[in-house]
């Protein structure tokens, strides 16, 4: 099942968000927010709806440490105010410190996100990833879903182009990795596929930061995010994390290169499918997910975003990916990997021959 989440929808009016508010007796708010928020619209909108009642958490960078909630969570029990809402302002890294912060206060207050990009999917998601010396922790615990679900296309209007075409991305995989998931359903699978659907239909509006194209967008990563909540995601974001830590590559630029090499050796490999529906169901999935992506096909998508490579400087990083692969997710990839494939995986993905 598909969690119920509640969808404020703010295009031409903020009437109501101003009525949620009014109806919900939400009087102050606490508010994680990342850096952009400065900038962006939504904090003029908070400020004159609650006015003093506002106390605002930013002090945590992209892809956070596991510090940061601490820090939240210290500034959230300091204040004397019994807060009536947590908000989140953000892309992932905030909906995560956000949906931390409320798990471990232990108090059961709405939390309200208005995501700032179309692609981590987390504000529906019972999940959040944190860092803990540079190592990745994932959290999944039904209480760390959002309530509420603000879609607010403006947000994206000041998005930078790199951060706009990695998140996009990153939906894609979500929806992708959901598909071959061991995990999925007929209803997660129809839920990536509406993803996939939507991510091509307003890909170019929403490259050229057009309206239609910013709001189509944030549904296709809403469903995206829907989807990996049924089914968790695979082999793509196992190993794609280990890459935004070594070479600084935006989580779902590094998510869409490994699921790129994984497609091609899969398509190869369906003899060592270990999903129990066995190999003529992944077949089935790997076609409707071509049929899918159509004439430009996901690798051609990719090619098409023009986003570089990174480069290794030398064999120990070779072996550090390999060995920092995370288990778990692999677990849920439909084909057996062995350490030797991961290796020649990130071999074809660095460009290393
Ligand atoms: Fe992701």
């Amino acid at each position: 099942m598909i969690a119920e989440q509640r969808i404020i929808k703010c295009r031409d009016s903020m009437e109501e968000l101003d009525s949620f508010f009014n109806e919900n007796n939400i009087n102050n708010a606490f508010v994680v927010c990342g850096s952009t928020f400065d900038k962006l619209p939504v904090r003029r909108y908070l400020e004159s709806y609650f006015g003093k009642a506002l106390t605002i958490f930013s002090d945590f960078s992209p892809n956070p440490a596991e510090e940061a909630v601490f820090k939240g969570l210290d500034v959230f029990n300091a204040c004397n105010t019994e807060f009536d809402i947590i908000i989140a302002v953000g892309g992932g890294s905030a909906m995560d410190v956000a949906k931390c912060t409320r798990l471990r206060s232990g108090k059961k207050k709405p939390l309200l996100v208005i995501p700032t990009t179309a692609g981590s999917g987390s504000e529906a998601t019972q999940f959040a990833v944190v860092y803990r010396n540079g190592e990745k922790v994932s959290i999944d615990d039904p209480e760390l879903l959002p309530d509420i679900v603000v879609v607010w296309p403006d947000m994206l209007k000041s998005l930078p182009m790199y951060q706009r075409k990695s998140t996009m991305l990153d939906a894609l995989c979500h929806a992708v990795e959901s598909s071959w998931s061991v995990h999925s359903t007929g209803e997660s699978r129809k839920t990536a596929m509406k993803a996939i659907h939507k991510v091509l239909e307003n890909k170019d509006g929403y490259l050229n930061n057009e309206d239609s194209g910013n709001a189509g967008m944030l549904e296709a990563a809403h469903l995206a995010g829907q989807a990996i909540n049924i089914t968790r995601t695979t082999a793509g974001h196992a190993m794609c994390y280990k890459l935004t830590t070594l070479y600084g590559l935006a989580h779902g630029h590094a998510a869409a290169l490994c699921t790129a090499s994984l497609w091609k050796y899969m398509e190869d490999h369906l003899s060592d499918c270990i999903d129990s529906r066995g190999e003529e169901h992944l077949a089935g999935v790997m076609q409707d997910l071509k049929n899918a992506f159509g004439d430009i096909g996901f690798h051609g998508l990719i090619s098409e975003l023009n986003m570089e490579r990174p480069h290794p400087k030398n064999d120990d990083e070779l072996d550090e990916l390999v060995n920092k692969v995370n288990i778990q997710r692999l677990n849920n990839h439909p084909i057996k990997l062995s350490k030797d494939v991961i290796r020649k995986l990130y071999k074809e993905i660095l460009e290393i021959n």
